[in-house]
């Protein structure tokens, strides 16, 4: 019960949010086997989720629903068109939202077999840089862990806690931050998993309390159009 009514806290904060220039798209997971699937308490009608306890059901509208069938690459496809914008120097932020266990790693990691959002999104800007003719592009890459309320770098991790401040222009900026050039996907693939196995809730790491463990990937993507330098993230 206590699940449910933080559900509807969560589901009506996002439904606020959504007023803005946020899209905001549902996904609901599969029962997993500890789970008792009598206890059903969603169902969605397009673009509609339906959340229903003893005494009543409430509907929330979301820009899309997607139920316990979907695909890994259906929650790409929603994505997928910004990835485009950022080639075009707009800014462009994907992040999952949701209590332990709803399904954030799944759907932004993914696994071998199964890839999530951020090596889809990786393969496709590629691609789409590939496509390009005759401009040179300059790709990099950030990945950082937020853990009780410390920041460490993934890429090149050492003790030190890095600090988030905002410069002049009101852009968030970490100092010692480090960025490595990628320039295939093989690349981006061999930083990525280097840096999946250095946060504290890695497969690897004794650590299994992942409730306090945020991570950013950033992607920076520049290029020239004639003089103009053109930058996107
Ligand atoms: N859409 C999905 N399809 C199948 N299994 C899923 C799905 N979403 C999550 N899971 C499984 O549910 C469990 C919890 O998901 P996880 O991504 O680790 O949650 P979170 O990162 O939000 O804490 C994992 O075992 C994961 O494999
Ligand atoms: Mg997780």
């Amino acid at each position: 019960h206590s699940r449910h009514s933080i559900s509807i806290l969560l589901l009506n904060a996002i439904c606020s949010v959504m007023e803005s220039k946020v899209r905001v798209v549902v996904r609901v997971r599969p029962f997993l086997g500890t789970e008792e699937p009598t206890s059903r308490c969603t169902s969605i009608q397009g673009n509609s989720l339906e959340l229903s306890s003893t005494v009543q059901k409430t509907h929330y509208k979301f820009d899309s629903c997607y139920n316990q069938d979907s695909e890994q690459s259906q929650i790409f496809a929603e994505v997928s068109d910004s990835i485009g914008d950022v080639l075009s120097g707009i800014n462009t932020t994907i992040f999952a939202y949701g209590m332990t266990g709803a399904g954030k790693t799944h759907t932004m990691q993914g696994n071998a077999d199964n890839p999530g959002i951020i090596p889809r999104v990786a393969q496709r800007l590629m691609d789409l840089i590939e496509k390009q003719s005759g401009n040179t592009y300059d790709i990099s890459v950030s990945y950082l862990e937020i853990y009780n309320e410390k920041v460490f770098d993934l890429l090149e991790p050492k003790a030190e806690d890095l600090h988030i401040r905002q410069d002049a222009r009101h852009e968030i900026v970490i100092p010692g931050l480090s960025t490595q050039k990628i320039s295939s996907f093989s690349q981006f693939d061999r930083v990525y998993r280097s840096g999946c196995l250095n946060r504290t809730t890695a497969p690897t790491s004794l650590n299994k309390e992942s409730s306090r463990s945020h991570a950013i990937l950033c992607l920076y993507v520049q290029h020239k159009e004639g003089d103009k330098l053109i930058t996107g993230k």
